[in-house]
């Protein structure tokens, strides 16, 4: 890695620093606020080097720490929420057995009846650039169906259009991971509430089973149920990558 490889632009910078997202930042450097080693920054695709002193209002802004970025195995019914709301299981117990801090949260949720990936983050950029509402990473679901898929369904599946609450979903990719015709993995680029089960159930299928086993670059993989793991450094960079319109 050379030098320049670790320098940030400045708008991702501040914003993991802390003075916003990274949208709300421009407008800090656009006003002249914002100086690298002392001179005011000209635009927030400005280059800054580990060791640079960034002062918004004169004030310094720390280097950002590392963050940690973690995939867990959510297991069947749990409640994606780190509220305990009623008597059902949820995140929370999750997050104090495994000695979590409160600034590391899920990013976007799985139904109670859903297994698989879920990515945990203390950055709140990544889980932001993650969660946008428009077009967002490919995330694979393993689906089990309560019947064969007819052939016909598959098209309504990819092509988009399938209509969720006034707003058409956009084109999917489906997958045969065998002979089974009941069980598909689905890929979609949104994260709707219930979005796989109802795509199916637009098409008049049943859906028995959901598991996720990749979000974007990162995968499952032989991950135990419960279980949590840092992302290596490469996953991060790839998962930044692909949050942010990248492959
Ligand atoms: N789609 C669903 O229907 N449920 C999930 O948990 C995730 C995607």
């Amino acid at each position: 890695m050379t030098p320049d490889d670790d320098a940030l632009r400045l708008n991702r910078f501040l914003a993991r620093a802390g003075f916003g997202s990274r949208r709300s930042v421009e407008t800090l450097i656009a006003d002249g606020r914002v100086r690298i080693d002392g001179e005011v920054a000209a635009s927030p695709g400005c280059r800054v080097a580990p060791g640079s002193r960034v002062t918004v209002d004169g004030k310094d802004a720390s280097w950002p720490t590392a963050w940690r970025v973690l995939a867990h195995h959510k297991t069947l019914g749990v409640v994606t929420s780190l509220r305990q709301q009623g008597q059902a299981p949820c995140l929370a117990g999750v997050a104090a057995a495994a000695g979590f801090g409160p600034g590391l949260v899920p990013v976007g949720r799985l139904d109670a009846d859903t297994t698989g990936l879920l990515i945990w983050t203390d950055d709140g950029d990544l889980a932001q650039a993650l969660l946008r509402p428009r077009r967002q990473v490919w995330k694979r679901y393993e689906v089990r169906l309560a019947a064969a898929l007819p052939p016909s369904a598959r098209p309504r599946l990819t092509d988009g259009g399938i209509m969720l609450d006034g707003h058409p979903c956009l084109p999917a990719r489906l997958l045969p991971p065998g002979r089974d015709p009941r069980r598909w993995i689905l890929e979609i680029q949104e994260g709707r509430n219930r979005q796989v089960r109802r795509m199916f159930g637009a098409v008049g299928a049943t859906v028995l089973g959901l598991h996720r086993t990749a979000i974007g670059p990162v995968t499952l993989g032989d991950l135990a149920p419960g279980k949590f793991r840092e992302l290596t450094a490469g996953e991060i960079a790839a998962l930044r990558a692909a949050a942010d319109g990248g492959p």
